[in-house]
């Protein structure tokens, strides 16, 4: 079928149910697990969560809506549909999309790499009982190099095969599962003892941080990382929907999934640590650390699991197997960004633009397999500030200069007319100044993170 925009052989969507999902697989991570438990442990556990929640309603929802729209209306990758809808003023914010799309999937592949090795040792018996000493032999130096090659290699296969046959399959089995193990691992925890503190700390907020910068920035970062927003991720989902639907009940659907997951993996890790008496081994409430940063899940997580024996092995396989699969279904959206860019910018062939565009991340990354303080400030600067900036620039670009055009996209399939006026609200007069605030807040954070990488 061809598209508005005449470009005859693009992809499309084979359900409006597949887009929904692989929207879903792009949200749902390991933004989830690793980098929402280590944000959260960092900034005060439930002020932190409080304030996450406020971010994806406030912030997240009206920006997810707003990139989904301009997808969905201009039928082109980011690049294009900015500049065919805004004017070429507007195509350098697409280039920063695809800049991040780069950056993030770097580092979150050596992540991933983690996952696979962690599964790979628990079904095969072979996690050691010292859990840090396994990370600090497996996570970085070539063990780490090597399986985030490995990943990247399966990830570029997977979006070689194109939007319909590779990731809506991937995506609508595995979602649901995962989602039950979480589940069952949140009714676990609750049997630990001594896990009340990690409840409390996790779900009963101070207040005085609440106001504390650092944990507001942190916040807003989080809600942009894990609803994979700012760099045009669902943008480019959104421009292979033909069928007009109710766009703000899909962000609404996907903003409550990728929470929910995020919310559940909480409510298993917390107890884990106070169990586990791990507050400070992980170093917790402290300046940013590379201990906490992977340890509050790749440590804590099956050192407290394995102490079940074999039943424990069973659930560490199962869980690092599920993750490796929510990696994939959003490792996919950011490679996919830079591809169809590559496509729709260069008339590259999917193939080449999938191999380039992966060759090049491959590379990227191997500096962050190496150092994990590369992968720290990369995650600092990229994967929160921005992705930030993107969303700031986005809300603006639809807010207040294709507003009519908008909200007549918005508006189709919408059967409450209030949304839209709400939306026009929050994106015209919130999201803005609220991200500027937040990206001043975000400047000491930086500079702590560019200091530690050059050990200064
Ligand atoms: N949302 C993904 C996660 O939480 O793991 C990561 C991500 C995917 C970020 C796609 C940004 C993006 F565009």
């Amino acid at each position: 079928m061809a598209s508005p925009t005449g470009s005859p052989q693009r992809d499309s969507w084979g359900s409006h149910a597949g887009f929904v999902l692989a929207a879903i697989g792009s949200a749902v991570g390991l933004g989830n697990m690793w980098r929402f438990s280590y944000v959260a442990a960092e900034g005060g556990g439930a002020a932190f969560v409080l304030l996450y929640l406020g971010f994806v309603a406030f912030v997240g929802v009206p920006v997810m809506t707003s990139e989904l729209l301009v997808g969905r209306l201009a039928q082109v990758s980011p690049i294009e549909a900015l500049k065919r809808l805004g004017g070429p003023r507007w195509a350098p914010l697409g280039m920063l999309f695809a800049f991040c799309g780069l950056g993030i999937l770097s580092y979150y592949s050596v992540i991933a790499g983690w996952t696979m090795r962690y599964s790979f040792d628990a079904i095969r018996g072979a996690l050691p009982d010292d859990a840090a000493g396994y990370f600090a032999r497996v996570g970085t130096g070539m063990p780490a190099v090597l399986t985030h090659v490995l990943f990247m290699a399966i990830t570029i296969t997977i979006v070689v095969g194109g939007i319909k046959k590779g990731l809506e399959r991937t995506a609508i089995v595995l979602m649901p599962l995962l989602f039950v193990l979480l589940v069952g691992l949140a009714i676990w925890a609750t049997t630990l003892s001594g896990g009340g503190p990690g409840y409390a700390y996790y779900l009963r907020p101070r207040l005085s941080e609440l106001l504390d910068p650092a944990i507001i920035t942190d916040a807003a970062g989080q809600a942009f990382f894990s609803l994979s927003l700012g760099m045009g991720a669902l943008m480019t989902y959104a421009s292979y929907l033909r069928s007009k639907e109710n766009l703000v009940k899909e962000t609404l659907t996907i903003a409550v999934a990728d929470f929910g997951v995020a919310f559940l993996a909480g409510l298993f890790i917390f107890p884990i640590i106070f169990h586990f008496d791990l507050v400070e081994t992980l170093g917790l409430g402290g300046e940013l650390n590379t201990d906490s940063t992977v340890g509050t899940l790749f440590i804590a997580m099956p050192a407290a699991v394995r102490s079940l024996g074999r039943m424990g092995n069973a659930v560490i396989a199962a869980f690092f197997i599920m993750l490796f699969f929510a990696a994939l279904t959003s490792a996919i959206s950011l490679l996919e960004v830079v591809v169809s860019a590559a496509i729709d910018s260069w008339h590259w062939s999917r193939q080449k633009a999938a191999i380039v565009a992966g060759a090049t991340i491959t590379l990227l990354g191997i500096p962050s397999a190496l150092n994990l303080n590369v992968l720290d400030v990369g995650d600092k600067l990229v994967g929160t500030v921005l992705l930030m900036v993107g969303g700031f620039f986005t809300s603006i670009m639809v807010g207040y200069k294709i507003l009519p055009q908008a909200e007549q996209e918005l508006s189709l399939g919408l059967d409450n007319p209030m949304a839209i006026k709400v939306w026009r609200n929050l994106v015209r007069y919130l999201v803005p100044p609220v991200l500027l605030v937040v990206l001043i807040f975000s400047i000491p954070k930086l500079v702590t993170a560019v200091k530690t990488l050059f050990g200064v």
